[in-house]
């Protein structure tokens, strides 16, 4: 296992309330238990620039941002965690995790805002020295169960609304029937059970 993961590249994502953080934070201590060194970073943010990015795009009083500039903000501070992290520490054989990458874009701005997954897809093939992750697993949740798990104010993105919202999550289904490495967990189940569903995932790498 320890061969396999080093120099991995390993995504968590999908619609907001999912428990996605929490499954990172636990992968990342399994992955450690395996004796590799392993990183894991947040899309959008990590970088000084990332997180300036981050601000802007979550920001509640941006209202008129279109999602075209939202890809192209999304993709920029991707191309700077890259920069700074991702590239360095998968050339010295780190794992590296992320918490969301390009699938979000495909789901969110692609799918749910109507720019179009192929476009996103381009843009991200012109502007990030990698597009996918060697497996990307995204973490599947009703609307109802991720707004019960959201008790908290909500960012410009979370605001946008359930028809939005409920698209995100058919851009992620539909992200996952198009590609084999994107692989979909139930993340309705308890903390530990999602867990154990991602472990399946990544112990077949
Ligand atoms: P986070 O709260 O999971 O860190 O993500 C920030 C918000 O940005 C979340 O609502 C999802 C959204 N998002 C996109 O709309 N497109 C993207 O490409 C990414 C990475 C996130």
């Amino acid at each position: 296992m320890k061969q396999k993961l080093a120099g991995k590249f390993l995504v968590l994502d999908g619609p907001d309330g999912c428990g996605k953080s929490t499954q990172v934070r636990l992968l990342s201590e399994w992955i450690a238990e395996q004796d590799v060194d392993v990183v894991s970073y947040r899309d959008p943010g990590t970088t000084v620039v990332g997180e300036k990015i981050r601000d802007i795009l979550l920001d509640p009083s941006h209202e008129g941002m279109g999602d075209n500039v939202e890809v192209l903000l999304y993709m920029a501070a991707r191309a700077q965690v890259w920069k700074e992290h991702i590239g360095p520490d998968l050339k010295t054989g780190k794992c590296v995790l992320m918490d969301r990458w390009v699938s979000s874009t495909c789901a969110y701005q692609g799918w749910a805002g109507g720019f179009g997954i192929e476009k996103v897809l381009t843009i991200g093939a012109d502007s990030l020295e990698r597009l996918w992750p060697d497996v990307t697993i995204v973490l599947d949740v009703d609307l109802e169960t991720a707004r019960r798990r959201m008790q908290r104010d909500l960012d410009r993105m979370e605001q946008k609304g359930d028809a939005y919202h409920a698209k995100v999550r058919e851009g992620f289904l539909r992200l996952a029937d198009y590609h084999s490495d994107v692989k979909v967990v139930d993340a309705t189940e308890g903390v530990e059970e999602v867990h154990q569903d991602v472990l399946k995932y990544i112990q077949e790498i």
